[in-house]
This record gives structure tokens, sequence and C-alpha cells, in this order.
């Protein structure tokens, strides 16, 4: 990075430090967050995490904290030390999910004064993190800006911390889901903060929820009077921790891959479109049509896999038809009917019931939901 503050620093030394939050209860995405990280769900075959690390490590952050709850063991064995990303990870354990303001307080010693990016590990976002970074990095350069939001349109404030702007373009008001929303732009998973937020997590009470919340603290800050600057996004921003906006996510990020075979393909099949076949894998009498991305190690037979699917490795799919899915893995569907809009967790079997009069056999976790035509 060329660029640089008036002293001369370069600007990539201003920030470069990062705070994912990877804890939280995740009761939206239940049953699959009884027994796994919701943050470790895999978007196109890649957990949700991932995109983030690899967001602010291409933005130059080198040092991340990562604040884990009890599932902290499945993502400390995921991410490692982030030397696979080139960056330097330090896990900071929240033993109870008590809102993003206090995975702020509870990362003090992780960030000490230093400016950070805070970023909700289980959001993913269409732009890259660059600019905005950048951006920070410039204004903190001059001493302009305490905090940077993100900001995005949506159709429905009341179901987001919502943003007034002002006469002056700044942001004067921040409220968590109002019943009666000031805009329609509401807070986006990215925030940028200096040493200030401190303060702030401090001060403020937990919410009616019982939670610390991270709009509070910013409007500590603006109450301070504080100068909290935005950015609007213009690309998509998905909040995946519930079943359809991860689908939807799993979708997007699906229109985007290419087509790499490296897996065998019977002459009795058809792959069309853009499909990634993993290694070790076997497509044998089925139709493939993508956007697919299919694991290592699966066996498709006498099937039929639509649009929109993700398979993970270790998969078995006989006599079956699966579309607008996200399969996780090992797991065997077989003579199973047409499954759609799914999100199917690790090791799941679902097969045909040989059952006479027909009947469902179900075991199921807690939590689960199930739809019978
Ligand atoms: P949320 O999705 O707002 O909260 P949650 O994970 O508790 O989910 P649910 O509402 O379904 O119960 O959290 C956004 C991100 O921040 C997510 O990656 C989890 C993380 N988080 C923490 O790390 N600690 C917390 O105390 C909270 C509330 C969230």
């Amino acid at each position: 990075m060329s660029a640089s503050c008036s002293g001369g620093v370069p600007l990539g030394s201003v920030i470069v430090k990062g705070l994912i939050l990877a804890g939280g209860a995740g009761t939206r995405l239940r049953p699959i967050t009884h027994t796994s990280a919701k943050q470790l769900v895999p978007i196109a075959n890649k957990p949700i995490l991932f995109y983030g690390i690899e967001g602010l490590a291409a933005a130059g952050i080198s040092e991340i904290g990562i604040v884990v709850g009890e599932t902290g063991d499945d993502i400390r064995a995921a991410v490692g030390d982030g030397s696979s990303w080139g960056i330097k990870v330090t896990y900071i354990l929240q033993e109870v999910p008590l809102g993003l303001a206090h995975c702020v307080l509870i990362a003090k010693e992780f960030l000490g004064n230093d400016d950070f990016v805070m970023y909700l590990g289980d959001n993913m976002l269409e732009e890259d993190l660059v600019a905005l970074v950048d951006r920070y990095r410039e204004d903190r350069c001059v001493g302009e800006i305490d905090c940077r939001i993100l900001l995005k349109k949506v159709d429905n404030p009341s179901s987001f911390g919502v943003a007034e702007i002002g006469p002056g373009g700044r942001v004067i008001r921040l409220v968590e889901k109002p019943a009666d929303p000031p805009s329609d732009l509401a807070l986006v998973g990215v925030y940028l903060f200096n040493a200030e937020i401190h303060r702030a997590v401090r001060s403020i009470r937990p919410s009616a929820r019982g939670e610390l919340e991270i709009t509070d603290a910013i409007q500590w800050l603006i109450d301070e009077g504080r100068t909290i600057d935005f950015n609007t996004l213009d690309g998509w921003w998905i909040d995946t921790g519930k079943k359809d906006p991860l689908l939807e996510c799993n979708r997007t990020v699906l229109d985007t891959i290419d087509r790499q075979l490296d897996g065998e393909v019977d002459a009795n099949s058809q792959i069309e479109g853009r499909v990634r076949l993993g290694q070790g894998s076997s497509i044998i009498n089925s139709t493939i049509r993508g956007p697919i991305v299919i694991g290592d190690g699966v066996v498709i037979e006498d099937s039929f896999i639509g649009p929109y699917t993700a398979l993970g490795d270790g998969c078995t799919v006989r006599a079956s038809e699966i579309d607008n899915s996200v399969v996780l893995a090992d797991c065997t569907i077989d003579h199973a009917g047409r499954l759609t809009g799914s999100l199917i967790g690790r090791s799941t079997e679902i097969i045909h019931s040989t059952r006479h009069p027909p009947a469902v056999t179900l075991m199921l976790g807690d939590h689960s939901v199930v739809e019978i035509p």
C-alpha cells in the first residue's frame, strides 16, 4: 500500500487489528447450533467465518481476535493460529453471550488502545473491506472521526439496528429494532472503532433483553459529542443467522463459482453449467445442473442435483432429487424423494421408509423443523 498519513506513516500500519464475534447463542439456527458453531456452517462449502477472515486479511489486518463461546473448540480446530491466511489469531472466551458490546469489553486486553475493525462472524458482504478500512485509516490519520459504521437500505428496518442521519450528514441516533424506524438504514455487522469505544462499553447498562448492545455504546459516543460517520453499502449483505437467509447467501455465492470437475463422471451422467466437483467424488447415472458445489469423496447415483445446492465432503446421494439446499458433510440421502430449501446437519441420514401403511419415521434433535407434504 503506497498511501501514507501526513506524518509519512504508511496507511496500512494505522489499523492492524480485527475483532470477529463468533460466540453467541445461535437460537435462530437450531438445531444446527446445538452441536456446532453457526459461523462454521458452509456457504458454497466454505465456512462462513472464513469469508470474514479473508476479508479482513485482504484489508491488511494482521492480528485478529476471535470471540468464542461454547463452540470455541470447533472454531479453534477450524481456524488454528491463522497462519493459513498470514495472520495471527488470538481467541477470547466469552463464557455467556452477553451482547456485542460485551465482546468489546472482554477483548480489551487484546485490543489495547488500538483502532480496530469489529466484524460479526455470521455476516457476509459482497463488497470487500479494503476501501472501507482504508477510508477509516485516512480519517484516523487526520484525527476527524471516532467511529465509522456501515449502513444498508432495507425493506424491513424494524428487524435491525437503525441509524438516523442528521442534517450535517452525521449519524445522530441509533435504535435497536425500532417499532417506528427513523430511517430505512440498517446497521451492517462491520464497525470501525478507536479506543473511545472502551469507555462507551464500560458506561452502558444491559438492555431489556439483558445484553450490552453495541447500538447503545455507539449512541453513548454520539451523546458524548464524538463523531460517527458512515458508508452506505451498495452490494448485498446477509446475516446468515437463520435458515432462509443462509440459503439465499449460498445461492448468491454459488452464482459466482467457476466450473471445475476433479471427480469422475460416468457416460450416463450429465453435468450442466457451473459445477465444482471435488476429488475422489463420483457421479453415476445422474444429472447435475449447476450452479452447484460438491465436496470430496461424494457419491451421487441415479439422482438429480439441481441448482443452488452445496453438498459437503463424504456425502452419498442415491435415487433422490435435491435442489436449493446446503447439505453438510457425511450425510446419506437414499431414495428420499425430492428435497428443496433444506439445511441438513452433519452425518444425517434421510432414507426411504418401507413401512406399510406408508408412514414417516423420524429421529430428530431438539428444535428440528420438518415439512411433510
Ligand atoms: P447475533 O446473531 O445477533 O446473536 P446470536 O448468535 O446470539 O443469535 P440468535 O439471535 O439466533 O440467538 O450475533 C451476531 C454475531 O455475534 C454472531 O456471530 C454471534 C456473535 N455474538 C457473540 O460472539 N457474542 C454475543 O454475546 C452475541 C450476542 C453475539
